[in-house]
């Protein structure tokens, strides 16, 4: 017993001591850090009594700690915001709905507001009519079949509530309900017409008569653009409407140029038969952005031979004469004839004249470079003077071109830069990979 109760005694005694070691460290240790933090203080306030500077320091202590907090989360939410942001661009993106800025149209309530049909109207001259229509506030329906027209002229209307492109060869008939009709589809340029003269001359006639035939139905007005090639190659000058024309009908530009003057002679022959109300416009040549770059016509080569420091090429002695009209201008006018009571075919074109050597001259000094002016053997057919007698529009539509060579040749100019410059990229950018057979394409694309 006695045994037992003396190592309980040591027990109890060994248990003491760690307590009060424990204890006696613990008070060392809360001493020096309470002291550290006295020391501290001491040096930011001298006065160690005074009350309100201390209370003053744990606020201050505590407000840093809340701002750094505040501004990690304000952080945190500008980055939530961002993310937000990029997940519903991709959102949209993937549903096809890019939020898109069209250019400002004018409102038209629905007495005023009319529906158009422009054929050709993703050409060069169509897709300007149709930023014109669309501007002034009208629904346009854009058919064409792209053989020379291109998406990308109206793309800038996709999605717009008043626009509709419809991918329609008018070769076969269409069924809408318009108001009105411009009828510009049909290849304009020499390389192009040609290419396919059958195709040309069912564009000009079976299309037209389809045209017609619409108008016929839902009551439209129909302006059918006809061309100063019904002239041929002319035997008056400057040219009136008036003038029966010196055609050659079975010339390589006849599927063109007669194609015309049978999409004419339907016209009247609707007017007359069955009181279709008609509008023939007959335009000279035109130039400006959106004409096609390797057309062949004389603008074009030219701009682009200047561009490129290549000779720049006349075909014959450069003394045939052109006439050429900044698209806008030709655009006041076919809407001005579109409104107008005048059912008599009209010219627009500039009557101011050149020879194809000045306008040589003129482009080179415009575009400056080191090109060349040099003359090849002339073309077969190639009217020798083109100028239009405009003094019909004058009286009837009060109108004649406003813009001048200099003025439209220099927007154009620059438009041929921008699209020379996207070529080089878009080239720069194609990998070309050998394809060996179909099944390499497959599995690249
Ligand atoms: N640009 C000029 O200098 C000029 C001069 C005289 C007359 N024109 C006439 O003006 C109109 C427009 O000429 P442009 O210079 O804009 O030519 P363009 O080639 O740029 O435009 C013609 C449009 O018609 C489309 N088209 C052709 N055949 C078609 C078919 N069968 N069905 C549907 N669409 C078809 C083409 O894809 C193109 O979009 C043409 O009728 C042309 O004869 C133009």
């Amino acid at each position: 017993m006695m045994l037992v109760s003396q190592r309980k005694m040591k027990q109890i005694g060994f248990f003491a001591l760690c307590i009060l070691l424990v204890f006696g460290f613990y008070e060392t240790v809360v001493k020096m850090e309470n002291g550290r933090r006295g020391n501290i203080r001491s040096r930011l306030i001298p006065n160690n009594e005074d009350r309100p500077l201390q209370e003053s320091l744990e606020n201050y202590e505590d407000s840093s700690i809340v701002k750094n907090q505040v501004n990690d989360l304000a952080e945190a939410n500008k980055k939530i915001q961002q993310l937000d942001e990029k997940l519903r661009n991709i959102e949209a993106k993937v549903n096809n709905r890019i939020p898109k800025n069209f250019p400002t149209v004018k409102f038209l309530n629905y007495k005023n507001r009319k529906r158009i049909l422009v054929t050709g109207g993703a050409g060069f001259v169509g897709s300007h009519l149709v930023d014109r229509l669309m501007l002034e506030g009208h629904e346009v329906i854009v058919a064409d079949n792209f053989f020379t027209g291109r998406k990308r002229n109206v793309e800038h209307w996709d999605g717009h509530e008043n626009f509709e492109l419809v991918h329609h060869d008018i070769v076969r008939p269409l069924y809408l309900e318009v108001d009105e009709i411009y009828h510009l589809a049909s290849p304009a340029s020499p390389p192009h017409y040609m290419l396919n003269p059958v195709k040309t001359l069912k564009t000009n006639t079976i299309g037209t008569i389809n045209m017609l035939g619409l108008a016929k139905r839902v009551g439209a007005r129909v302006l059918i653009a006809s061309t100063s090639e019904v002239y041929g190659d002319p035997m008056e000058h400057p040219q009136s409407e008036t003038y029966w024309g010196h055609v050659n009908p079975i010339g390589p530009r006849a599927c063109y140029d007669e194609g015309k003057r049978v999409a004419e002679t339907l016209s009247y022959s609707y007017m007359r038969q069955e009181g279709v109300d008609v509008r023939v416009a007959r335009i000279f040549n035109t130039f400006g952005p959106r004409m096609h770059m390797n057309d062949g016509r004389v603008v074009s080569n030219f701009i682009l031979q200047a561009l490129q420091n290549d000779s720049i090429t006349i075909y014959g002695n450069g003394k045939q004469t052109r006439s050429f009209q900044y698209v806008s201008d030709l655009v006041d006018g076919l809407v001005a004839l579109m409104s107008s009571n005048y059912t008599q075919p009209i010219n627009l074109g500039n009557p101011v004249e050149h020879t194809i050597e000045e306008f040589a001259i003129i482009i080179k000094n415009l575009v400056g470079g080191t090109s060349k002016i040099i003359e090849l053997a002339a073309v077969e057919d190639d009217p020798q003077r083109r100028r239009p007698n405009i003094s019909r529009a004058k009286r009837f539509l009060n109108w004649e071109p406003k813009v001048s060579l200099t003025e439209g040749l220099t927007k154009t100019i620059s438009y041929f830069e921008k699209e020379l410059k996207k070529t080089k990229h878009s080239q720069g950018d194609v990998v070309r990979i050998p394809y060996v057979n179909d099944h390499d394409i497959v599995e690249q694309l």
